[in-house]
């Protein structure tokens, strides 16, 4: 991590009275540029970096940029018949320019901050801020809340 990064979220770190916070500090203190960091880090590192689903049944994928086929064909929309595995990859989503801007393979928590406005291609995104690290919908992470409260609580153990 950057040293300015790790100075920062020291700092804010620093405002607890104990290292061993209890789920009520959590969630009543704020912690924004610890949020940042977390957020920041799971958009990069998204852990599941791609998870497979399949179609139930047909349906057509409408496409936010057409494509072309090797048979010369341009496509705004594609089929999906019953059955297909369809791979989502949140690490591209989380990393591409053409939604994140020049800087998305940048580590830069300061993105989420105050002030800061994300993408309006990144806003069209739904999910976990605008990444699809817990996936969405009816089968999205179960564990979501605890996996975050356990990433600030790592985060606050080598002060
Ligand atoms: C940062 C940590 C975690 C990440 C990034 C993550 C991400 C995900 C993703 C992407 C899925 C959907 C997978 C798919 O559709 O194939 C999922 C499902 C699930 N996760 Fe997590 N997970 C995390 C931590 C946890 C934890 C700590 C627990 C339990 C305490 C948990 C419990 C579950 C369960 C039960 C499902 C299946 C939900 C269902 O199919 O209805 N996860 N997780």
């Amino acid at each position: 991590m950057q040293p300015e990064t790790q100075d920062r979220l020291r700092a804010e770190l620093m405002s607890f009275s104990t290292t061993e916070p209890s789920y009520d500090d959590f969630v009543s203190l704020a912690l924004p540029y610890l949020d940042a960091v977390v957020r920041e880090a799971l958009r990069l590192h998204p852990i599941l970096s791609e998870f497979l689903c399949v179609a139930l049944e047909g349906d057509i994928l409408p496409l936010t940029t057409p494509i072309w086929t090797p048979a010369g064909e341009l496509l705004d929309k594609l089929p999906i018949h019953k059955g297909t595995v369809v791979t989502v990859s949140s690490y591209y989503t989380n990393t591409a320019k053409s939604i994140w801007g020049e800087d998305a393979a940048e580590f830069k928590p300061e993105r989420w901050l105050d002030g800061q406005d994300v993408p309006a291609a990144a806003k069209e995104l739904p999910g976990y801020h605008h990444t699809m690290v817990f996936s969405d919908g009816p089968r999205a992470c179960l564990g979501k809340g605890f996996a975050l409260t356990e990433m600030k609580v790592i985060f606050l153990h080598p002060l």
